[in-house]
């Protein structure tokens, strides 16, 4: 359509007023009845137009939308009801829902969310039900992300990618009941711990909390995230892995091995002393006795040798 690009939003405004006051307006292939629009499995690729201003419920699911304009859904001020399930949704920028403030109900699940900015949610202060679940390339949520959403109390991040949940995004939703986590590649280390005690404190409602399960590292696979407060508390804030229980025992064997080394040559050293000693005992016991003997055999065995090969020897 050229009707944005030409005089302007307010134009845009004003048309899509009075389309409403005539009451003609309504989306292709849509059903528009009583503040209510419905185009479900209608093959959209994009956001429909000409959507009544004053609709409370848009059901845009099962289609093939990619993105969410934040300038078209800001027109619809009283909306309360969105759902976009299954679509193709690739990302969710700051703001895309700053205009549609009342919304109480959104449901994002079945889409390819790789990206929500921290801002997105920022003015949906009445969202009662929110669900981001399947989409298994959002690997990412950031701590501000729910930090205006106090009014919240269904969420339901099933079966995406993340892996990490930091316990800051929980901090202003006093008012959150359900919680729904299984299906994600939860790594249980020690930045886990935080939100782990969370889970514990908070006793929030975690209807699948069963199957929502560690996946890494791997002493901890299979161990339900509710139950990992405990010995993450034992492993992280004792700060005792198994390199350092290896470094200790090695440290142990060091010990070990340089005591043995040392009995070894002090052993070594005191049989050496001792037979050093036994020898001089001895050759003083052989000086006294045999000195004349011992002369006399010399002179002997000099005299022989002088006789074998003709030349005196000196002693
Ligand atoms: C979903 O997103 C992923 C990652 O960005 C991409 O590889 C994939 O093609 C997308 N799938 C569809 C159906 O658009
Ligand atoms: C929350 O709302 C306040 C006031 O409306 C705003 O200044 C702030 O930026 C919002 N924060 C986030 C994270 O959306
Ligand atoms: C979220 O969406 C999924 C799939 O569309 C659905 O099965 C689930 O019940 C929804 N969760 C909530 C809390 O409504
Ligand atoms: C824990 O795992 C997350 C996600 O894989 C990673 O970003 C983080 O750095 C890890 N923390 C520690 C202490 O290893
Ligand atoms: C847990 O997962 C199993 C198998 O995928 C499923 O049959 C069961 O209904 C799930 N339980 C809950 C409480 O979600």
């Amino acid at each position: 359509m050229s009707r944005a690009s030409g005089p302007g939003p307010r134009w845009l405004l004003f048309s899509f007023g009075m389309g409403l006051v005539s009451g003609s307006k309504c989306p292709n292939n849509c059903l528009c009845q009583s503040q209510e629009v419905i185009c479900t499995g209608r093959q959209l690729t994009e956001y429909p137009s000409d959507i009544p201003l004053n609709t409370r419920r848009l059901y845009l699911d099962n289609n093939r939308i990619t993105y969410l304009p934040a300038m078209n859904l800001g027109l619809l001020s009283d909306l309360v009801y969105l759902d976009c399930q299954n679509n193709l949704i690739h990302e969710v920028m700051d703001y895309t829902f700053i205009g549609v403030f009342k919304l109480v109900y959104l449901d994002l699940s079945f889409n390819n969310l790789t990206l929500i900015s921290p801002y997105s949610f920022s003015v949906l202060s009445n969202l009662v039900q929110l669900n981001i679940s399947n989409n298994p390339h959002l690997s990412f949520l950031h701590k501000h992300t729910f930090a205006n959403t106090s009014s919240l109390r269904y969420l339901d991040l099933r079966n995406t990618g993340l892996q990490i949940l930091d316990h800051g995004a929980f901090h202003h939703l006093t008012t959150l009941r359900t919680l729904y986590l299984s299906g994600n590649p939860w790594n249980c280390n020690c930045s886990f711990l935080d939100f782990s005690i969370y889970l514990i404190m908070s006793h929030l409602d975690q209807p699948d909390y069963q199957n929502a399960t560690c996946v890494e590292p791997t002493e901890m696979v299979g161990w339900p995230i509710t139950g990992v407060g405990n010995p993450l508390r034992y492993m992280c804030i004792t700060h005792l892995d198994r390199q350092d229980y290896m470094f200790v025992l090695l440290i142990g064997f060091c010990i070990f091995a340089a005591g043995t080394v040392a009995a070894w040559l002090t052993g070594v050293c005191a049989v050496l002393y001792q037979n050093a000693r036994r020898k001089s005992d001895e050759d003083d016991a052989e000086d006294e006795v045999g000195q004349r003997l011992n002369v006399n055999r010399r002179i002997f065995q000099n005299r022989n040798e002088s006789a074998h090969d003709g030349f005196p020897q000196l002693i």
